[in-house]
């Protein structure tokens, strides 16, 4: 189901259309809840919106240290997730989605928490600007975050499939994430089933997280245009 956008057609820059949608989340948070918080540009302008009502939720459960920095910078107190049983809602942005709410995370290298606290959420609201929407996934690279050891063997393995995998670097050196591993970006590969993709990768041994989101999908996905904000439901 997809409900029109709310406002009319301007110009807008990426940041703008990010804060825009960023505020539109805010309808999602149920007050006096603890709310899940992703990761990313687009979400750290869900972040600061949601600082104007703090004072009506308990908290928020983070996938990142920059996000758990950034609400204690703002006042929004973050609890660690094995504290909360259950979130009604988790927000966050993706690298791409699908029509089906599927989709690749981990352009910021959080891929691995932020499946965590997808997977205890009841509903997935993924904030995105609509260059984002494809109709089928792996334009973007996927990111996979992998244990050092088995750097070169998963290597072949995407390769077999038709992928070519590179390690993120950050400042000369290769990026270490929250968790103290590696990120492998995969370009190049057609993931036409991303439920069998994200099931066959997961199992490879050295694989921590695969950056592909199907079996934790969103099942609302807010797109920002240039006419305002689209809601689309799967
Ligand atoms: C972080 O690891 C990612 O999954 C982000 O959600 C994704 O990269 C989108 O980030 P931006 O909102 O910065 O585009």
């Amino acid at each position: 189901m997809t409900q029109q956008p709310t406002s009319r057609s301007t110009t807008l820059s990426q940041d703008e259309l990010k804060a825009m949608v960023g505020q539109a989340a805010l309808r999602y948070v149920v007050p006096g809840e603890i709310v899940g918080v992703g990761s990313g540009s687009t979400v750290n302008k869900f972040i600061d919106a949601l600082a104007s009502m703090k004072e009506q939720i308990k908290g928020a459960v983070s996938s990142s240290v920059a996000s758990t920095q950034r609400m204690q910078a703002l006042g929004i107190a973050v609890f660690d997730s094995n504290e909360v049983e259950r979130l009604s809602v988790y927000i966050d942005g993706a690298d791409e989605i699908d029509h089906q709410g599927n989709m690749i995370k981990g352009g910021g290298a959080a891929l691995t928490r932020e499946k965590i606290v997808a997977a205890q959420s009841a509903r997935f609201v993924c904030i995105v600007d609509e260059s984002k929407l494809v109709g089928r996934l792996g334009k973007f690279p996927v990111p996979v975050e992998v244990i050092p050891m088995a750097l070169q063997r998963l290597t072949r393995q995407f390769a077999a499939l038709g992928g070519t995998a590179s390690v993120r670097m950050k400042d000369g050196q290769s990026l270490i994430t929250d968790n103290g591993q590696l990120i492998l970006d995969v370009a190049g590969l057609q993931i036409s089933d991303p439920r069998s993709f994200e099931s066959e990768v997961s199992q490879w041994p050295g694989v921590v997280t695969v950056g592909v989101f199907a079996f934790q999908k969103a099942q609302v996905c807010l797109l920002a245009t240039p006419a305002g904000v689209k809601t689309m439901m799967f």
